[in-house]
């Protein structure tokens, strides 16, 4: 029922998406029921949200600035208590990882690039063994050479990968990323969009992506979410094949449709 072959904008049932996508071994799928989260007994920010991501699925979360992205986020690796509601994580390793990335690399001055991925391992194995795969993680984001040197000594985009391979080096089930590009330069920017897509197929676990850049979640995610007052207001999966091309007309007008909703607000 498709006008493109590359892209359907349905929204699929959740047992067509979990049909399509079976989950991998590793990842984490997230359901929320009812979900409502309130500050101080103030309004909810978040209100009776219902939500299931498969396992391995690239969710990419838009909507306006203080519409409650972010918390959902926490809400979902237990940073934050719901007021009500129900936050569940499945797969065969319910311990398994669960890291957050943020705008801000957040790296201990004090420590050489390689010990602040070591950061992500806490206190598993021994320090040696630490550092070994804390130099794997450098590798699968490029930045082998400046594993001694201080983060004071990086340009943004390197700290950036460098948080990245910290929130990769305990091989997480579960990735969130909260605005993680959001204060590069856009070339920087697509650089690393490119190589969260390589790491996350390599890798194959969940992602869940806040974003302001609705070409960015065009570009990555299988499934994009529009959140308005607490509640999922769009909910859209991207079927177009990998890599995908920018300025691809079939992901233009998906970016306009989900532009258009975010505007209609107004
Ligand atoms: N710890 C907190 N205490 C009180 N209010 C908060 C707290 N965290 C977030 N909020 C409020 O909840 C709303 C949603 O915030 P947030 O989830 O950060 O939005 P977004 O990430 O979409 O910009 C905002 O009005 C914000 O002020
Ligand atoms: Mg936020």
């Amino acid at each position: 029922m498709t006008a493109s072959p590359a892209l359907s904008f349905e929204t699929a049932t959740e047992t067509a998406r979990t049909a399509r996508r079976p989950a991998t071994g590793h990842a984490l799928s997230v359901t929320l029921r009812r979900l409502t989260k309130a500050f101080d007994g103030g309004e909810p920010v978040i209100r009776g949200l219902d939500l299931h991501i498969p396992a391995g699925q690239f969710v990419a979360i838009v909507g306006r600035s203080g519409c409650g992205k972010s918390t959902v986020l926490r809400l979902i690796l237990g940073l934050e208590e719901p007021t009500s509601g129900l936050v569940s994580l499945n797969g065969s390793d319910t311990r398994a990882s669960k890291r957050i990335m943020f705008q801000e690399p957040r790296l201990l001055p004090w420590a050489r690039v390689v010990d602040n991925v070591a950061v992500g391992l806490g206190r598993e194995g021994s320090r040696a063994e630490r550092r070994e795969r804390a130099r794997a993680a450098l590798e699968e984001v490029g930045l082998t050479a400046k594993a001694d040197e201080w983060p004071a000594t990086l340009s943004g985009g390197q700290r950036q990968r460098v948080a990245l391979a910290r929130a990769l080096v305990s091989r997480p089930a579960l990735l969130a990323l909260d605005e993680p590009l959001g204060a590069l330069d856009a070339l920087t920017r697509i650089d690393m969009q490119a190589m969260i897509e390589r790491i996350r197929i390599e890798q194959g676990f969940t992602a869940i992506l806040v974003t302001h850049d609705v070409g960015e979640a065009v570009a990555l995610a299988d499934r994009i979410l529009v959140i308005e007052d607490g509640a999922v207001a769009l909910d859209v999966d991207v079927d177009a094949p990998r890599p995908r091309r920018r300025g691809d007309p079939d992901l233009a007008a998906l970016e306009g449709r989900i532009l258009d909703q975010l505007l209609a607000r107004t």
